[in-house]
């Protein structure tokens, strides 16, 4: 899937991913492990993240192919944005510090070969760093029950044990852990519309058979709730992956 698939959701990604409030959680997560002041996010979206990062002092250097998406981080965190594709950055050898990845790495096609282009740019002794977006719902969150019925379609390439284990070379894995708990209001109204309407990246390019076999079920159990619109506090949290470079 390429990057500029987003710019079909880039007018609503914020609204529709946690926006700011997101942003400042990873930012937190993220922060302590930051090292030196060059430091760039790979894929950085619509900037939320690294609008968070500015609270920490940390300022951000941004990749990203989706247009659409670079403009809203271009308003939210200056002109320190590039349109680029993060397996091949237009930036030499060893010139950063920190580079990391939230939620990308399930979009390339090869991510340990994604990893180790973000490794290149970094000089040894800097980090480089993954949040990615396989979720870890609470088991009592009704809504996350159901939509894990779309977990079929989800194309990641590897999951998280096989990104742990993968043998990278100037990589070496420091920190296997999870960001902290990330409470949030939703409400199944917006889960169906979100779903309808295709707002989830791995919804883009389903076909008409697979939808009625896998995401129409989903929707069924979501539309027989009687209280659409009452707001739901839900909780996740993701994995956060952070390698030294050799
Ligand atoms: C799910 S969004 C995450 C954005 C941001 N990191 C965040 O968490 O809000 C994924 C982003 O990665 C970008 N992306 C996907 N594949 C890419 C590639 N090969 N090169 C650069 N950006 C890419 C998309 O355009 C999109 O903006």
């Amino acid at each position: 899937m390429s990057g500029t698939s987003f710019d079909q959701v880039a007018a609503i990604y914020d609204q529709t991913r946690g926006g700011e409030r997101r942003g400042d959680h990873f930012a937190d997560a993220l922060a302590p492990w930051i090292v030196g002041p060059t430091v760039v996010e790979l894929g950085i979206g619509t900037g939320v993240i690294a609008k968070g990062l500015q609270r920490h002092g940390i300022d951000v250097v941004g990749f990203d192919l989706s247009d659409a998406m670079m403009r809203q981080a271009l308003g939210r965190v200056g002109s320190r944005v590039v349109v680029a594709d993060v397996d091949r950055l237009p930036l030499s050898d060893e010139c950063a510090d920190t580079a990391y990845f939230v939620w990308v790495l399930q979009l390339v096609d090869d991510p340990i070969a994604t990893l180790e282009e973000a490794a290149r740019i970094v000089r040894p002794g800097g980090r480089v760093i993954a949040i990615l977006s396989n979720s870890e719902f609470d088991p009592a969150d009704e809504i996350a029950t159901i939509i894990d019925g779309l977990a079929p379609l989800r194309a990641e390439r590897l999951g998280r044990n096989q990104i742990v284990e993968a043998d990278l070379s100037r990589l070496s894995l420091v920190h296997h852990g999870s960001t902290p708990w990330d409470r949030f209001p939703s409400t199944v109204a917006d889960e169906i519309d979100h779903i309808e309407n295709r707002i989830y990246s791995s919804l883009f390019d389903v076909d008409d058979a697979t939808w009625a076999a896998v995401v129409e079920p989903v929707l069924t159990q979501l539309r027989a709730f009687s209280d659409p619109d009452r707001p739901r506090e839900r909780r996740n949290r993701h994995p956060l992956l952070v390698w030294t470079v050799d």
